[in-house]
């Protein structure tokens, strides 16, 4: 389908708090709906999906948590290699590995090698994510790799230094829990990406909800800054 479609998976706290679980169940079940939009946005012959899946503020949250969240990562990691392999899907990466656990950055590495050559959908995993600190980094590796000699910085530049310059855009971004912010996501790739708000919540999320985000976007007319008259043929406004 040609699209880049990232999702802010919010609501996993407030689902388990709802049915009186500790937070960490609502991780859990979260883990498995994303499974199941992954699979979802493939058979939808989507190109590339990014999961939002910790960011940079989410350390902020008890070691309990954190420690939680890590260990379903490391889980689904391991785990899903065949599942990739069956639906052709290439795992990415994006935020900073330095600062992660030492093993969850090795299993990282290693699932992005392993799937390398699978041509199918692209599954962006931005895990200790930050649009901030991606930018940051973008600059910096522009700076050093310059050998001392000057150089300017525009747009190009920084967006050649993004983690994975190679990918578009997103053209889509969802947010699901009713929360209308962006949250430190893709910053500087969203500037002209369509946004969708979901009332529910991420474990109840399934792949009808993302049809049905898909289906609205596509009545979207993107005009990036232009106008309507830019893309009606024949009419002339001058
Ligand atoms: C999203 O769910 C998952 C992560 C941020 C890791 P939350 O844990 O933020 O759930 P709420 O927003 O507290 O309900
Ligand atoms: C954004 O959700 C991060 C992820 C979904 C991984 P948060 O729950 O951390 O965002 P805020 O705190 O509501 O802005
Ligand atoms: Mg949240």
């Amino acid at each position: 389908m040609g699209l880049h479609i990232g999702i802010i998976m919010d609501g996993n706290g407030r689902w388990a708090q709802a049915r009186g679980l500790v937070r960490t169940q609502g991780h859990r079940e979260g883990l498995k709906v994303a499974k199941q939009i992954v699979k979802a946005a493939s058979d939808l012959k989507i190109d590339f999906l990014t999961l939002y899946v910790f960011s940079t503020e989410n350390w902020k949250r008890t070691a309990d948590e954190v420690g939680f969240i890590m260990g379903l990562v490391r889980q689904y990691l391991k785990s899903e290699f065949n599942f990739c392999r069956e639906n052709h899907i290439r795992v990415r990466h994006t935020g900073d590995l330095s600062r992660l656990p030492t093993d969850v950055a090795k299993d990282i590495a290693d699932v992005c090698r392993d799937t390398e050559m699978f041509t199918g959908m692209q599954v962006i995993l931005a895990l200790n994510y930050g649009g901030r600190d991606e930018i940051v980094r973008a600059v910096n590796r522009a700076l050093t790799g310059t050998a001392g000699k000057e150089i300017d910085i525009n747009e190009t530049v920084i967006a050649d230094h993004l983690d994975n310059p190679d990918i578009p855009d997103p053209d889509l971004i969802i947010r699901t829990a009713g929360e209308y912010r962006i949250s430190n996501f893709l910053l500087w790739e969203s500037a002209y990406s369509e946004y969708y708000i979901s009332e529910k919540l991420w474990p109840d999320w399934s792949g009808a909800d993302l049809a049905e985000a898909i289906e609205n976007f596509q009545k979207r007319e993107r005009r990036y800054g232009g106008a309507s008259y830019l893309s009606a043929p024949g009419v002339s406004h001058e």
